[in-house]
């Protein structure tokens, strides 16, 4: 009998409840922030493009493949995958997927919290009135905080205690909540800067940035950091998809909703990079500016908007809640096993999780600073921590997924589960066998110096 089975597992409250949890986890830093300095310092349009390219043929039906795996397995990314190859006749050892997941995902919330914490710190500034009228200013600015590890030890600890918070009070209630209010406003607010960024900004010199197609800037390190954000954006292969699928009912339709969760996770990347690089041209700043980007640019931007003082609460009030309900997928995955596996209570859980994430958190914040000199393979934690995740736990996991779901659950149970109709099954399969796992593969090879054509 499968561990959990002995649980009444929650399920959310409808459809568009999951719809909008799973966008919660989908959109995110990664979309606001990792999105605009990647492409930014990735000469633009060859990591947007490769970026697109990725969603469409990977990310997608990989979305759809763990969605079905949660829901099917009913648990915990371990147990997920447990259940999963105990009832189509698989190795117990597939369960490592859930494994790498979870503990990815706590890597990533690490310095997750840390960038969210530098939003918070934003926030607060804009409430108490600090203005930059100049370029020099912002840059300095962001100087100043990634140069002080006490405030941003605090803000990370502010931000990771809501989060596990959230988790702790339990899924529907607290997750389900929490998306609910906070995506749509999100939205609405990217809208207004995006089209404040056409009235003072560049936005010709945003857009030919973005999608004109160079193709001597494709080279393996971008088109590798271009799947790797692929992956982040959607939140994959981490078990935050799993596990939120384990909580969806027999009845939503898994094409639908993944449909859903990647047209608003691409939609808010591009808008926020229409934005922000359009004010990073107006105000002749440099989009190759790193992490700090988009604290370099907007700030110089909402001095010198009318009512900017507001505009910029509010935007880095929903940017703070877009974080918030992405970490607290990061979260869910772990905590949900600690509960299942050992039944420990949902509140023990969270906060036992919290501390080794917390402390973890505290390196990252010394690695801008003190630590600096400290580098793993050439890169500080913050950047060894986030390339890691990104560039290969995400991607070897997503290959695993692929494979297992594509070649391994046989394919009368996947098509009872995915549910698709017509034509839809067929062509999501082919790709989920083919051509997702082998675009994994091949990127992998030429960032390893083999290129076979
Ligand atoms: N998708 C989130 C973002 O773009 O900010 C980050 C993320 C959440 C990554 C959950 C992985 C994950 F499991």
């Amino acid at each position: 009998m499968s561990q959990s089975s002995s649980f009444v597992r929650s399920t959310w409250s409808n459809r568009w409840a999951f719809v909008l949890v799973t966008i919660g986890s989908a959109v995110g830093l990664g979309n606001i922030w990792r999105f605009s300095y990647l492409a930014g310092s990735s000469g633009g349009s060859a990591f947007v493009l490769v970026y697109l390219l990725c969603v469409a043929l990977i990310g997608l039906p990989l979305l759809m493949a763990e969605i079905l795996i949660g829901r099917r397995g009913r648990g915990n990314p371990v147990q997920a995958m447990l259940n999963t190859a105990e009832e189509t006749g698989n190795s117990p050892w597939w369960a490592l997927v859930g494994w790498v997941g979870m503990l990815g995902a706590l890597l990533i919330l690490s310095y997750y919290s840390v960038v969210s914490g530098w939003i918070a710190d934003y926030l607060y500034q804009a409430v108490v009135g600090v203005r930059v009228e100049t370029a020099a200013a912002a840059e300095q600015g962001f100087r100043d905080l990634a140069d002080d590890p006490v405030r941003m030890g605090f803000w990370h600890t502010v931000v990771l205690t809501l989060s596990v918070g959230v988790v702790a009070r339990g899924v529907v209630a607290g997750i389900e909540a929490a998306s609910r209010i906070m995506m749509p406003i999100l939205f609405l607010i990217l809208v207004l800067l995006t089209l404040w960024g056409c009235v003072v900004g560049d936005m010709p010199a945003a857009l030919h940035f973005m999608f004109d197609f160079k193709a001597e800037a494709l080279t393996p390190g971008v088109v590798l950091a271009a799947m790797g954000h692929a992956f982040f954006s959607l939140s994959l292969g981490m078990g935050a998809i799993m596990v939120y699928g384990s909580y969806l009912d027999k009845k939503t339709s898994i094409g639908q909703t993944s449909l859903w969760v990647v047209g608003a996770s691409t939609l808010v990347g591009l808008l926020s990079g229409m934005a922000i690089f359009s004010l990073t041209f107006g105000y002749g700043l440099a989009p190759a500016a790193g992490p700090g980007l988009i604290l370099q640019t907007l700030p110089l931007a909402f001095a010198h908007m009318p009512g900017g003082r507001l505009v910029a609460i509010f935007f880095f009030l929903f940017v703070l809640f877009a974080a918030w309900t992405s970490a607290i997928s990061l979260v869910e995955p772990f905590v949900s096993w600690l509960t299942e596996r050992y039944g420990i209570r949902r509140v023990q859980a969270a906060w036992g999780t919290w501390a080794p994430v917390w402390l973890l958190g505290l390196a990252v914040c010394l690695s801008f600073n003190h630590w600096a000199e400290f580098t793993i393979a050439g890169l500080n934690l913050f950047d060894a921590l986030d390339q890691f995740a990104s560039k290969i736990m995400m991607p070897l996991s997503g290959l695993a997924i692929a494979i297992y779901v594509g070649w391994m659950m046989g394919k009368a149970l996947v098509r009872e589960e995915v549910q698709l109709r017509g034509g839809a099954f067929p062509l999501w399969f082919l790709v989920l066998r083919y051509v997702a796992p082998l675009g994994i593969v091949l990127v992998f090879c030429h960032n390893l110096g083999w290129t076979p054509w």
